[in-house]
């Protein structure tokens, strides 16, 4: 019999910008499914990819003086590679510069036109660059500065703008899609976006839809009227159906796997992909995909995570220090999968502090350590039976399946961990209740911890089968210090039934499977807290992160052409320099860190005002000796808190090749303080 098919998307992102731990929660979410789905037996496609034309990379490119091609071909290649790090495994990477895309959406394109879907006209609206999207007068938000009103999705100002374009439709086929969406309640998820598409959108009336450009180049031409390059949306949403070859000789792919079971978005393009493509794809006599989920944003500081606003977290160092399945637990685990949430490295130490290192570690290194311990490393034969305390543990196993089944059937990814999460839960709990090394003491107790033994190892092993979809390199990881080797005890059917663990498996304790992290000392690592940082090469990522990000930054600001040539060139302009505000400053009280080697407390007097500043130079200077000395201090340098102390600046310092550190001082005695440096 053929197995079921399964098809699953992410959105094609836009290579204006590194990709960040935003675009990464999708992607490992639909890696993730796709991983769940072939383990439950189905044969899956995952398609992901790059959305490459516009005029916002056009002027990035022009920014960093090279060609749009030249331009996205790198964060391509780079936006692989992160993939690679996340241990993604897409079936195919669609970029919409891929000829075999720009082939059929021209063909797409002209038989729109040729059945009259698309007809020509004079465009005029409300547009928002950022977001290369058109928006109607009840669509955007007040400008409380009197303009023409602001992007309901950016928050930018919209600016009018009219040309020739081709025009979609849309009005056509809004009945359709209204009767279609109420007949299909499970279409667009979560449910609640449904309403909101209904009636913000469809209900009050749908307006065509602008489908070409004149403004720029930099897109795939109409081919039967040149000036006009074909606009972002049918560009874009295309992809899903030529990446499997549709329209050409070559289209088993398309065949198989179309209609997509999942589209999975952000929220914010849940209106395109919920309108237009059902509408183009009915125009085109294709099926609907089965459901399109939008999920919720990452958040940073409350802000949704963005390439534009440049608020945004990369992986790479997290991933350096934590390990990929860390950060994909976190990510999964941490928000229910539609909801918003904040990014914060905190709550992902604290997380996988709890639950990684405590919960599963300590219940896989336990299980094997007491094997080792009272049976020689072999798995025994199960014997006495105590109901009360083993029941309950063989219920919540007997459960789990079907349970994680239908949670990630639902895409709660959070709501699928946490069940499983709760035999690990129950497994500590059954530890405690049965205390093994109470019946370890006597003879007597050996046929009852034997039976111990057993069902905590067999549950082990579902274990680490049920989070393999989450955290792929950690089933192999436990199935090596539990012994397991035959596949069939790896399969999604092999924990259907408890018992399938052979006694006789001989166990082998590893290294800690995760391990507990200094919360506090991550933080200040992390946060780029040199003074505390031990880890050299975890310094080097993070700054080559710091220089990634800045430069990321720099290009979204426009006519910076020339800081930019000059900061290429290793130096600053003077204006540059003018920023940063050097004053004297006398050092009053000093003190030593509690429970730090290398931070000194300073308390500083600056031109009648004091100011406390936290450094990490306690290896080379004792409280004493600072007091009295009248130092450079980095005066408006955002305060950070290092140790619960909110430190307000920086004290100059000289670092010789040995990573020793020498303070820049005012030598010459009486120097007032507050004096302006530069
Ligand atoms: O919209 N939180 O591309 P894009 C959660 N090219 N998810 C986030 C996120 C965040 N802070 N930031 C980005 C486009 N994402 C179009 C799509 S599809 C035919 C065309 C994820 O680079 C999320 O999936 O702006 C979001 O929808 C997508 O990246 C937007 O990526
Ligand atoms: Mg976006």
């Amino acid at each position: 019999m053929d197995k079921k098919t399964f098809y699953i998307t992410t959105p094609i992102y836009y290579p204006s910008g590194n990709m960040h731990i935003g675009h990464t929660y999708t992607t490992v979410a639909a890696d993730t499914m796709t991983r769940f789905k072939k383990l439950t037996g189905y044969d899956t496609y995952f398609l992901t990819g790059t959305d490459e034309h516009g005029q916002k990379i056009e002027r990035k490119a022009a920014e960093a003086g090279v060609t749009p091609q030249q331009f996205v071909d790198k964060i391509v290649a780079e936006t692989k590679e992160l993939w690679k790090l996340m241990d993604i495994q897409y079936d195919d990477f669609i970029r919409t510069t891929d000829e075999r895309h720009v082939k059929i959406v021209q063909k797409i394109f002209r038989q729109f036109y040729d059945q009259g879907d698309i007809y020509k006209s004079e465009y005029e609206g409300l547009y928002c660059a950022q977001c290369e999207a058109f928006w109607t007068p009840t669509q955007v938000k007040e400008d409380p500065k009197g303009g023409l009103g602001l992007c309901p999705d950016c928050g930018r100002p919209v600016e009018k703008a009219h040309e020739e374009s081709y025009f979609f439709r849309m009005s056509k086929y809004q009945d359709w899609l209204i009767d279609y969406i109420e007949t299909h309640p499970d279409f667009i998820q979560p449910q609640s976006r449904a309403n909101e598409m209904l009636t913000n959108f469809l209900r009050p009336g749908l307006q065509d839809l602008c489908v070409s450009r004149t403004s720029f180049k930099w897109g795939v031409p109409v081919d039967f009227d040149d000036k006009h390059v074909v606009y972002v949306w049918i560009d874009a949403l295309s992809n899903y159906i030529t990446a499997l070859g549709y329209g050409t000789d070559h289209d088993e792919l398309f065949k198989k796997y179309w209609p997509a079971d999942i589209h999975l978005v952000g929220k914010e393009i849940v209106r395109f992909h919920t309108i237009y493509w059902p509408i183009m794809l009915h125009a085109l006599g294709l099926p609907l995909p089965k459901r399109v989920f939008g999920h919720g944003w990452l958040l940073f500081g409350n802000d949704k995570m963005s390439k534009s606003k440049g608020n945004v977290v990369y992986p790479g160092p997290i991933v350096e220090r934590y390990g990929v399945d860390t950060l994909r637990y976190y990510l999964m685990r941490e928000m229910p999968f539609g909801a918003d949430g904040n990014y914060t490295n905190e709550a992902l130490l604290t997380r996988v502090n709890a639950d990684l290192a405590n919960d599963l570690g300590n219940l896989v290194s336990r299980t094997v350590a007491m094997i080792e311990k009272y049976f020689g490393g072999v798995v025994p034969a199960p014997e006495t039976v105590d109901e009360t305390t083993d029941a309950p543990l063989l219920e919540r196993f007997a459960h789990m399946p079907e349970l994680v089944e239908k949670s990630m059937d639902d895409l709660q990814f959070s709501v699928a961990l946490s069940e499983i999460w709760k035999l690990v839960g129950d497994c500590n709990r059954y530890i405690d209740l049965t205390q093994p090394w109470v019946l370890g003491r006597s003879e007597e107790g050996k046929p009852r911890l034997a039976t111990v033994m057993y069902n905590l190892a067999e549950c082990v092993r579902a274990i680490a089968v049920a989070v393999g979809p989450v955290m792929p390199s950690t089933p192999e990881r436990i199935f090596a210090q539990l012994g397991v080797t035959d596949p069939e005890l790896k399969t999604w059917e092999s924990i259907k039934a408890f018992g399938g663990l052979k006694v006789g498996t001989v166990v082998k304790k590893g290294e800690a499977l995760f391990p507990r992290f200094d919360v506090a000392k991550e933080l200040a690592a992390l946060e780029g807290d040199k003074a505390e940082k031990d880890d050299k090469a975890a310094k080097k990522a993070d700054k080559a992160e710091k220089k990634a990000e800045k430069k990321a930054e720099k290009a979204e600001i426009k006519d910076e052409k020339k800081a930019d040539d000059e900061e290429n060139a290793g130096l600053i302009t003077i204006d540059d320099f003018a920023k940063v505000k050097l004053l004297t400053a006398k050092v009053i009280a000093c003190e030593r860190v509690p429970k730090s080697d290398k931070l000194l407390k300073e308390t500083l007097e600056v031109g009648g005002s004091t100011r406390t500043v936290v450094s990490g130079i306690a290896n080379y200077y004792t409280p004493e000796e600072m007091v009295g000395k009248t130092v450079v201090l980095v005066s408006n340098l955002a305060p950070r808190k290092m140790r619960g102390i909110l430190s307000e600046g920086m004290l100059l310092c000289a670092e010789d090749s040995e990573g020793k550190l020498k303070l820049v001082t005012i030598e010459g005695g009486d120097f007032a303080s507050g004096m302006e440096i530069g």
